[in-house]
């Protein structure tokens, strides 16, 4: 593995934990401060040195393409009500050079399944996914994605950023089992699915950075459709490690599980604080 340049943003789930406000807004298109939650997962992947982007998207995909999509007239419209200097900021949503693509989920069959549907577009090459709920600041480290890389990189083999927990939350987690050496970066030897407290091997759990081989794609393959007939993208993992190396990495950052309300609200109060001075002007 030399270099990641192809990310899956997966946003077809449906949100139940936010409804109702996902039933006419996708939570990946929700605000935190001034731009949407997708957006923050996009700069960090493109800070990160990816190049191109694939978006599974569901039924209000077209919200996510028409947000990252040009609006010429928008932008005429800014000339001629002399507001140039905003459209620099619309154009930045997505840079010029960032190559994105958009594989559309009918159903929500879980995000295995909708991993597996960017095979094609991930072809033999390495690559990240990033769980957009998954909001996490990592200053003044580097961006969360770009540390996975570079251990997926001198380890040549798939990497998942994992977090301490409080135990009392396992069972809300995929939780792993490594050899504790208290170096950052251990193999991984199991993954256990929400294991309540007195059943979990550690309070180690996933969160949504990772970075894999395309290997992963054929262990997702054979994966049985589990509860609600989702495929998990934890079973296609369990399987992988038989075959290859798989890495948790303790990230440095701060996260916030902006899947729901709770998260959602502190990484509002958090940001608005540290990167636009609210509060202070109360
Ligand atoms: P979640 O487990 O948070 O599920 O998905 P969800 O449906 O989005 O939210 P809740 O639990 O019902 O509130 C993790 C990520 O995987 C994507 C989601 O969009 C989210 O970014 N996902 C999940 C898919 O793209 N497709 C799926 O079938 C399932």
């Amino acid at each position: 593995m030399d270099t990641v340049r192809k990310a899956i943003l997966p946003v077809a789930g449906m949100g139940t934990r936010l409804l109702p406000i996902t039933k006419a807004i996708p939570k990946e298109m929700l605000p935190i401060i001034d731009k949407p939650l997708i957006q923050y997962a996009v700069e960090e992947a493109i800070s990160s040195g990816i190049t191109e982007i694939i978006f599974i998207i569901g039924s209000h995909g077209q919200i996510v393409k028409n947000y990252f999509g040009s609006d010429i007239q928008l932008q005429k419209n800014l000339i001629k009500i002399g507001k140039h200097h905003l459209i620099k900021l619309i154009q930045n949503v997505m840079p010029m050079h960032i190559n994105c693509k958009y594989v559309f989920q009918e159903f929500p069959l879980g995000l295995g399944h909708a991993i597996l549907l960017a095979e094609e577009e991930i072809g033999n090459n390495p690559f990240a996914v990033l769980l957009v709920d998954d909001l996490i600041d990592s200053d003044p480290h580097p961006p969360v994605l770009k540390q996975l890389i570079n251990i997926a990189i001198s380890k040549k083999t798939n990497v998942i950023g994992i977090e301490e927990i409080m135990p009392i939350h396992t069972n809300r987690y995929g939780i792993v089992s490594i050899n504790k050496t208290n170096q950052q970066a251990e193999k991984i030897i199991n993954i256990i699915e929400k294991p309540d407290i007195k059943d979990s091997p550690s309070n180690l759990a996933i969160v949504g950075r990772y970075i894999f081989n395309p290997k992963i794609f054929s262990h997702l393959q054979n994966v049985k459709p589990g509860v609600n007939n989702e495929i998990q993208l934890t079973d296609g993992i369990v399987s992988l490690i038989n075959e290859q190396d798989v890495y948790a990495y303790r990230y440095n950052g701060s996260r916030y599980d902006c899947g729901d309300i709770n998260g959602l609200f502190q990484a509002t109060i958090s940001y608005g604080m540290k990167y636009h001075g609210l509060l202070n002007k109360i």
